[in-house]
């Protein structure tokens, strides 16, 4: 299967600048040349554009609506061709609000596919329960059946309709849930592993778990939305909402190892990277490398050898 690199530089789900940043970064950080050795062909197809409104009143507390929404529409034609083509396709972000548009676009192509999120964060919010009105903190709550009530008509976001339900979710690295967040994860029952359940099980149950609950019926093509700041800050420092206590280098690369196991990849966000949060060059480089490695390994590279990725 070849794969599809798209950038979104995008930021406006959040309000700190510089994610906007984070394909430059991640692709200076040697992305495709990382992959050259993959086994099959890999397709930079460049960064999308999104269109720049002048106006953009907040509705209720929602920071940008009408900017995140028209570019989530990008996001999902654009993920929605690549996936048709043929493609894995990896979206970098851009702030997590783009997830909207990426699981959006995959999911009119594979209507039964299943979401893994790996994040400090839920980001389950709707615009009533969010402390922050950021939309990264809600793309999730956006894609679910079960929260179609709870998201009112927000201007930007006429095209879409929720589309997943809450059993083909599952949550790995959590440790920032705010309140609202609780209830609903807790309401609609989602599977989900926070650093706790990670300490208590270890990352290898937890694995298993996730994989089982989503696969065991049947197999269906994956959504991995990575959220950079799931890694613990000592490793990724330059995101916009750190949160201590998270996945070590080991951890987070065997989530992505047993991803690539099951053969069912299909769609990766890398998200968060903002190459204007680190406290020097060395922190920038090395969270962008990091985002390398996660997406190398989501498309093979082992530690053992490089058998599945090489010829
Ligand atoms: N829960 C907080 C909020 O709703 C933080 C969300 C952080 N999200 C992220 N994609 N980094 O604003
Ligand atoms: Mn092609
Ligand atoms: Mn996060
Ligand atoms: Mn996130």
């Amino acid at each position: 299967q070849s794969v599809a690199i798209l950038g979104a530089p995008f930021s406006k789900g959040q309000k700190r600048g510089g994610v906007e940043h984070g394909p430059k970064a991640i692709r200076d950080a040697g992305l495709v040349e990382r992959l050259a050795n993959h086994k099959n062909p890999v397709h930079d197809l460049g960064d999308l554009s999104f269109p720049y409104l002048e106006k953009d009143d907040s509705f209720i507390n929602v920071t940008s609506p009408r900017t995140v929404g028209r570019a989530n529409q990008v996001v999902s034609e654009a993920v929605s061709k690549a996936v048709e083509a043929g493609h894995t396709t990896i979206l970098l972000g851009g702030d997590h609000s783009l997830a909207i548009g990426s699981v959006k676009g995959h999911a009119q192509q594979r209507p039964d596919l299943c979401l893994i999120w790996v994040d400090a964060h839920a980001d389950i919010n709707t615009p009533e329960t969010s402390p922050s009105g950021n939309l990264h903190g809600q793309p999730v709550a956006f894609m679910l059946t079960e929260l179609k009530d709870k998201i009112p008509d927000i201007p930007g976001f006429s095209w879409m309709k929720p589309f997943l339900t809450a059993k083909d979710v599952v949550y790995i690295g959590l440790r920032d849930v705010d309140p609202g967040e609780h209830v609903i994860l807790k309401d609609l029952g989602i599977q989900s592993f926070s650093m706790r359940d990670i300490d208590k099980l270890g990352i290898q149950k937890v694995m298993e778990v996730t994989l089982d609950h989503l696969l065991a019926r049947k197999k269906r093509p994956i959504h991995l939305s990575f959220d950079i700041d799931a890694f613990d800050p000592s490793l990724a420092p330059a995101t916009g909402t750190p949160v201590n206590g998270g996945l070590t280098y080991r951890e987070g690369i065997y989530i992505t190892e047993e991803i690539h196991n099951t053969g069912l990849l299909s769609v990766m966000d890398l998200v968060e990277v903002n190459p204007m949060l680190g406290a020097n060059p060395e922190a920038v480089e090395a969270t962008a490398s990091l985002a390398v490695d996660v997406i190398t390994s989501s498309l093979g590279q082992t530690r053992e050898g490089a058998l599945a990725i090489l010829q």
